[in-house]
């Protein structure tokens, strides 16, 4: 379904991602770890369309995305939550919603069933500030929104980073009741999280992918994983 091939990305003259090549299938859950400063959100970017590759190619379902303009690349089915966990604070939560689906013309009623359904709490919190919600909520109701208008693929940039170990639960349990309707390519430290969600993990360092792990038993082994880190 999405298919990176021997990308190379630059911050003008320093090159930051060097030979990079994955795939994500149809229905799975991808990771990609790696220390701080690896290049992991350098390579989501790239794939959303806001850094363009000197190298290399992107496909998404049998077409070529790359150097195609973000908002095209949202409107062919794939969607990018951001590292910075940022909403509009002063809008309700319904608000925060409405301003994702008005662009994909989905009716607002559908746009929030479909973030009730993956998080039910959310109902009672509909029409108070987002500013007021926990790191966690508004997390969800970042990948809520990037549902909005459903999304073939959905590139998520550490979901869990700085959340307590309930919230962390909470992030879990949404990502688990998304499982098989969209793929899904995350970036994740969080290793006990990788180990219970992922279908495939990529390890990067220092711009490169050093390692693929498929390995069920691997997966969970977070001892082991961290080795490669
Ligand atoms: N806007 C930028 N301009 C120049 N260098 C950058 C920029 N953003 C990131 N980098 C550099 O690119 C490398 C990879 O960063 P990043 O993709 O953010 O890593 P990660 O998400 O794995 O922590 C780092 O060395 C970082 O300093
Ligand atoms: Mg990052």
């Amino acid at each position: 379904m999405l298919g990176v091939e021997s990308i190379d990305v630059a911050y003008g003259h320093a090159m930051v991602l060097h030979d990079i090549s994955l795939n994500v299938q149809s229905g799975e859950i991808v990771f990609i770890a790696g220390r701080n400063g690896a290049g992991k959100t350098t390579l989501l970017k790239s794939i959303a369309g806001f850094l363009k590759p000197k190298k290399g190619s992107i496909i998404f379902d049998n077409q070529t995305i790359v150097g195609l303009p973000p908002e095209k690349i949202a409107l062919s089915g794939i969607r990018y939550v951001f590292q910075d966990k940022r909403v509009f604070t002063t809008l309700t939560v319904r608000e925060n919603l409405e301003l994702a689906a008005y662009p994909v013309k989905e009716k607002i009623s559908d746009a929030i069933k479909r973030v009730v359904e993956i998080y039910p709490r959310i109902e009672k919190f509909l029409d108070a500030p987002a500013g007021g919600l926990s790191g966690g909520q508004r997390q969800i109701l970042l990948i809520g929104r990037a549902l909005i208008g459903k999304p073939k693929l959905l590139l998520i940039d550490e979901p869990t980073e700085g959340l307590a170990a309930g919230t962390i639960n909470d992030i879990l349990n949404v990502l688990n009741c998304m499982k098989g309707n969209v793929s899904m390519l995350i970036v994740e430290q969080n290793l006990s999280v990788v180990g219970m969600l992922s279908d495939r993990i990529y390890i990067m360092q220092e711009g490169k992918i050093i390692k693929e792990v498929a390995d069920k038993e691997e997966m969970k082994n977070k001892e082991q994983l961290e080795k490669y880190l």
